[in-house]
């Protein structure tokens, strides 16, 4: 089983759209997909309860009312992290999982946001766990990388990557009101942000030649 969590203070950014995206690739390929919901908001699994009955199941869970209990085949499961959680709890969480996708869009506020909170946890994951790895993923992006140039350039400092860029897109507006992600999209309408997750997913499952391809962006 494969742990990937999803966490960024900052409100707002993409965590919720990147862990149910996330969940419904693994869904399409018939994978047995968990989504634990950490947010007291519980947008992850408000989208859950609208996704329709014919497409493939995600099993979702309230992190918040104590333990969870995916399925004994459960392959990959997905922590949404609500805004504002504190690192002490971050690095907690971190010791459960595997991967760790901190979402950051082009905005300064933003940017400045997620190097103060990269730079908090960086050493709270090697200390707390040497397997996670993290790595950052733009959303909402420019079509350039030029507005976050500073952002990587502290990244590459502190050894942490960028792993891939997600556009503005209408089509995740669209799947998330009805409770699909953009892998059940149509191809036709969807097709360049499927692109786009290939370096992410290629990531997140280990592929360690495609995030270094990236990183160099
Ligand atoms: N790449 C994108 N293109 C278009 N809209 C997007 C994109 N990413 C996120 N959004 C939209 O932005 C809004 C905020 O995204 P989302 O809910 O995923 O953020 P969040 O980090 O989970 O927020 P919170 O901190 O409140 O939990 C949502 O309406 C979502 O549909
Ligand atoms: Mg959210």
């Amino acid at each position: 089983m494969r742990s990937i969590l999803v966490v960024n203070p900052k409100g707002g950014c993409g965590k919720t759209t990147i862990a149910t995206n996330l969940a419904t690739y693994y869904a399409v390929w018939g994978m047995s997909t968990a989504l634990v919901d950490l947010d007291p908001q519980q947008s992850s699994m408000e989208w859950l309860r609208v996704r329709p009955k014919d497409e493939n199941p995600i099993q979702g869970f309230n992190g918040l009312k104590g333990k969870i209990f995916p399925h004994a085949d459960t392959e990959r499961v997905i922590y949404d992290c609500p805004a504002r959680t504190d690192s002490k709890k971050v690095a907690r969480l971190i010791e459960l999982v595997d991967v760790v996708i901190i979402p950051v869009m082009p905005s300064a506020i933003d940017m400045r946001v997620a190097a103060s909170f990269v730079a908090d946890i960086v050493g709270k994951v090697k200390e707390s766990n040497g397997k996670a790895i993290m790595g950052v993923v733009a959303n909402r992006a420019q079509k350039n990388y030029h507005s976050y140039k500073a952002l990587n350039k502290f990244l590459k400092a502190l050894d942490v990557p960028f792993v891939g860029a997600l556009r503005n897109s209408q089509n995740y507006i669209k799947a998330a009101d009805t409770g699909i992600g953009i892998f059940e999209v149509p191809l036709s309408e969807a097709k360049p942000d499927m692109k786009e997750w290939e370096p992410i997913l290629n990531w997140v499952e280990g592929k360690r030649v495609l995030q270094a391809k990236i990183a160099k962006k």
